[in-house]
């Protein structure tokens, strides 16, 4: 009689924890359908990136301008040159150096939109840079890390291993029109022919990929 009442006891808990399994399992559900969704880029923004692949270093200046159509990447590399990286959102780039050198692409995307990251994977939450980030995958191909508090990108890496670390992040700032402008030598024929040495073929590597992975190019 009491072994039996016991017995009973036991599959009325076991019927309670799994209950209670189940419960925690639509629960998780219920959590997943609300993760947390990349803040979209504002409209205008400058970043100072500092970019790490394979050890090797770059300090990028990001000016973002989605409201003119327009993305500037002003690569300084670690005691080396700098490469202005303009892109248009007709699809159109213009890759120069500081010696002079200068090349163009014609790409079938423009440059990214504010919204990019919509549909990107959430991963849960991370500490990065000393930041605890939401963090995201999308496509296989970009890992954001964003802060919890403030929505601010943090660190990004690309699916080839180039990170990059988020040192300034000014919403609204705007290059000036003049900037933008890419040098006479990329139009006058007298630029010099480059031969890939210098990085800005890589560049329109880059560009290529951005047309594949629609509208990634920066960082790559
Ligand atoms: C830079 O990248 C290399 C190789 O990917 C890694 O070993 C190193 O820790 C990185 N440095 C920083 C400061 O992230
Ligand atoms: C795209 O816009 C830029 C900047 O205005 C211009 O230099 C370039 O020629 C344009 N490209 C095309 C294909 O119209
Ligand atoms: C190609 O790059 C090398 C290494 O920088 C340089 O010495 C050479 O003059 C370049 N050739 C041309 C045709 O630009």
């Amino acid at each position: 009689m009491v072994s039996a009442s016991i017995s009973s006891l036991y599959s009325f808990m076991f019927f309670f924890s799994l209950l209670f399994i189940s419960v925690s399992v639509s629960s998780s559900r219920i959590i997943q359908s609300s993760d947390p969704t990349p803040t979209p880029w504002p409209h205008q923004f400058h970043s100072i990136l500092v970019m790490n692949f394979s050890g090797s270093n770059e300090i990028i200046n990001l000016w973002y301008d989605w409201t003119n159509g327009r993305n500037f990447n002003i690569i300084q590399k670690q005691l080396g040159g700098i490469t202005y990286d303009c892109e248009w959102n007709n699809g159109t780039s213009f890759f120069w150096t500081s010696d002079k050198k200068c090349s163009s692409a014609q790409l079938q995307v423009g440059i990214l939109t504010p919204n990019w990251l919509d549909g990107a994977n959430y991963l849960g939450q991370q500490k990065i840079d000393g930041f605890l980030c939401n963090v995201w995958e999308k496509a296989d191909f970009i890992t954001y890390y964003e802060d919890v508090v403030t929505k601010r990108p943090v660190h990004w890496v690309f699916y080839t291993g180039r990170s990059a670390h988020v040192m300034t992040f000014e919403v609204g700032a705007v290059l000036g029109d003049e900037h933008w402008q890419a040098p006479s030598y990329c139009f006058d024929g007298t630029e010099k022919e480059d031969n890939g040495s210098d990085g800005i073929i890589e560049s329109s590597m880059e560009g290529v990929l951005r047309s594949k992975m629609g509208g990634l190019s920066m960082y790559l």
